[in-house]
């Protein structure tokens, strides 16, 4: 499975060399190929750099891992119809420009919308599934917590991509918590609210949720 993945940031290359490390082929599209020197070093034969444009044409799926505000520019330049009919891992949290209050994130969506509604409104060919967005990059490949497994909390429209984040989640080390539609994404983001809270209060930044269940 090819992996396609828009973003050049410590998303975009924590989860390329995580699916390198799985035995899929990557790459990175990024307007600033510069910025992936290093990656491309330690990355090996696997993994190349191109534009997002090259990038979700290389992809059979697609990661988006760009600045929230960004997304919807950068899909428009990876291009609709090398997005139709693939799955999107959508790593995105609508966080606003403005400073955190008193370590509290602000997003520019409210609570009866999501960053994921729109992306998914604008290219209904496209099958996006929330996934990676509650957790910090450091721990999004195989995390260890002593052999628990945390929770990732997904969403999305289209059941077979549904299965193919599962399949990639399972190969991950998660747990999966399959939230249902688009519009669960509405409670899914704003858990990166909750998430960053320790690390701008406390510095603590090595945590992950688990949903306790009997
Ligand atoms: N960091 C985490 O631990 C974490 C955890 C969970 C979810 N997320 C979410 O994952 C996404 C990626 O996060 P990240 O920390 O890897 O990187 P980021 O700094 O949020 O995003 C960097 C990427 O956004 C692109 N971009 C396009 N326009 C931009 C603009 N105007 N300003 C800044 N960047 C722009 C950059 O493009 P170029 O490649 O052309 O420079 C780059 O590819 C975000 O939506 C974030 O909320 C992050």
């Amino acid at each position: 499975m090819n992996v396609g993945i828009l973003g050049s940031g410590v998303v975009g290359q924590t989860l390329g060399s995580g699916f390198i490390k799985h035995g899929h082929p990557v790459k990175i599209g990024t307007s600033n190929a510069g910025k992936l020197n290093d990656w491309l070093k330690s990355a090996g034969s696997n993994a190349s750099v191109g534009s997002f444009e090259d990038a979700a044409k290389f992809g059979d799926v697609v990661v988006l891992a760009v600045k929230g505000t960004a997304a919807l520019s950068v899909l428009e330049k990876a291009g609709s119809k090398n997005l139709a009919n693939k799955t999107i891992l959508d790593t995105t949290n609508p966080i606003a420009d403005t400073a955190p209050v008193n370590g509290v994130l602000q997003f520019f969506t409210d609570l009866n919308d999501s960053l994921m509604e729109q992306l998914q409104n604008k290219y209904p060919a496209a099958n996006f599934v929330k996934v990676f967005s509650c957790v910090g990059s450091a721990l999004m490949v195989n995390p260890d917590f002593g052999g628990t497994k945390p929770t990732m909390f997904i969403a999305g429209n289209n059941e077979n991509a549904k299965g193919n984040v599962k399949n990639i989640l399972d190969v991950f080390g998660f747990e999966i918590e399959d939230m249902g539609n688009v519009e669960a994404a509405r409670a899914i983001e704003p858990l990166c609210i909750l998430w960053c809270i320790p690390g701008f209060r406390e510095n603590r930044w090595m945590h992950a949720f688990k949903l306790l269940k009997k």
